[in-house]
């Protein structure tokens, strides 16, 4: 085996990294490019990508297509703040991001990351309650096995677990509810809520799949219900949908096929087709017109250093191009039937608790606890795959690009590591 690059060595010491126990993790994979479905290794290797790299890379690494729009934007405008100046790649994004999206959402807020764009609907939904002169409306109602990202806000929304437990002191606590399975248990929600109204500025949801919290799995028919109980009590409804939009689910939107319209919508991952990082919060003339008026005090104080970055804006604007010039929701549509047919023969074996497809997202939850999963990665690499099953979950959330080859080559990575 060739010796790790020296950069890596060198810096290992100094580099403190994500989700990482420093003192026993391996050091990670050097790597020194992408294409397509395939990372490359420094020691020549390759690894087949089944995560997307954390779910964004959904065109596949370095599309031309995208690349060329990233260093055209670079030799002509690479940065400027975005209080008092504007550029045309934010302006252009805006317009095509609500006509792609729709559902009555006008106005969109860009950010850097995923977790700044929840803590932005979340400040949205308070700060619409405070001037409309209801500031007791300033809880939120979330879900056990949700995840919203890793700032305080987001933590607060999220479920309690081993992302946050830490950092009690800083979060506030909400209502975290079980999202309702069936009739009883809907009726049980909808009491619930009828009872917390008065103190709720919002109810915020990953709709039809739950991701890092346990890959979760909710029917469209029951995000409708949800939707239709926070209308009736006047709750704003914020879907975030950083993980599930730009067709994983198989939809272009998780709303679009619970034909629901949210109040807010968060974007992330995806936007930029993974190439850059980019993050969005849209919102409806009902709340954007509640910010209106002579006071300054009413206007959305937020305003990050990096927003609606130019050349992270031309790049998601050339990952909408592709949106319309590719057959992604095709392809998106495809893996479901794929994912099922790879995984399905795992549903009995042992250790396997369930196997859950939806659009190209595809988990086997297991009976194993979080220790074997670092062995579990290193297996994977073994074979050429490069999967990161956390908690109890192995998933595949492949780039929509991947190919049945690719395809087979995890699954047949999974049937040597899981045997
Ligand atoms: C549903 C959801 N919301 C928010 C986030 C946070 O996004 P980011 O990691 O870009 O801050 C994630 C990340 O996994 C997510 O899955």
């Amino acid at each position: 085996m060739t010796q790790p690059p020296t950069w890596l060595t060198a810096g290992y010491p100094h580099i403190w990294l994500p989700y990482t126990q420093m003192q026993t993790a391996a050091m990670p994979e050097a790597v020194v490019s992408a294409e397509g479905c395939r990372i490359k290794l420094a020691d020549g290797r390759e690894l087949i990508d089944g995560t997307a790299s954390w779910w964004s890379m959904c065109h596949g690494y370095q599309h031309p297509h995208i690349v060329e729009a990233i260093q055209k934007q670079a030799g002509e405008l690479s940065h400027v703040m975005f209080g008092g100046l504007a550029h045309q790649p934010a302006y252009n994004l805006a317009t095509r991001l609500c006509q792609t999206v729709g559902m009555g959402l006008e106005r969109v807020f860009f950010a850097e990351s995923g977790s700044v764009a929840v803590e932005v609907a979340l400040k949205m939904a308070l700060q619409y309650w405070r001037n409309l002169g209801e500031p007791k409306r300033n809880k939120f109602i979330c879900f056990k096995h949700g995840y919203h990202g890793d700032t305080v806000g987001a933590m607060s929304v999220s479920a309690s677990g081993e992302f946050n437990r830490a950092y009690d002191n800083l979060t506030t606590r909400n209502y975290t509810l079980d999202i309702p399975s069936d009739e009883y248990s809907f009726a049980e929600f909808a009491d619930t809520i009828a009872a917390i109204k008065g103190t709720v500025a919002a109810l915020i949801i990953e709709p039809l799949v739950q991701a890092a919290g346990g890959f979760k799995l909710h029917s469209p028919d029951i995000l409708s219900e949800i939707r239709r109980v926070c209308r009736e009590h006047d709750i704003l409804f914020i879907a975030d949908e950083i993980a599930t939009g730009f067709a994983r689910t198989g939809s272009m939107f998780a709303c679009h096929e619970a034909a629901i319209e949210p109040d807010i919508l968060c974007l992330g991952k995806a936007l930029s087709g993974g190439h850059m990082p980019l993050a969005a919060t849209l919102t409806n003339a009902k709340v954007f017109n509640a910010f209106l008026g002579t006071e300054y005090e009413k206007a959305l104080m937020h305003g990050p250093t990096f927003m609606a970055h130019p050349i992270a804006c031309a790049a998601a604007n050339a990952s909408l191009d592709l949106f319309e010039r590719e057959p992604r929701m095709a392809q998106a549509e495809a893996l479901e039937q794929k994912l099922w047919d790879g995984l399905k023969p795992y549903r009995t074996k042992q250790g396997v608790v369930d196997i859950r497809v939806k659009g190209a997202i595809g988990v086997i939850e297991m009976n194993t606890d979080a220790e074997n999963n670092q062995r579990l990665r290193a297996e994977f690499i073994a074979q050429g795959v490069w999967l990161r099953p956390f908690g109890n979950c192995l998933y595949l959330m492949p780039p929509l690009t991947i190919s049945d080859t690719e395809l087979e080559k995890i699954f047949t990575a999974i049937g040597a590591v899981l045997k």
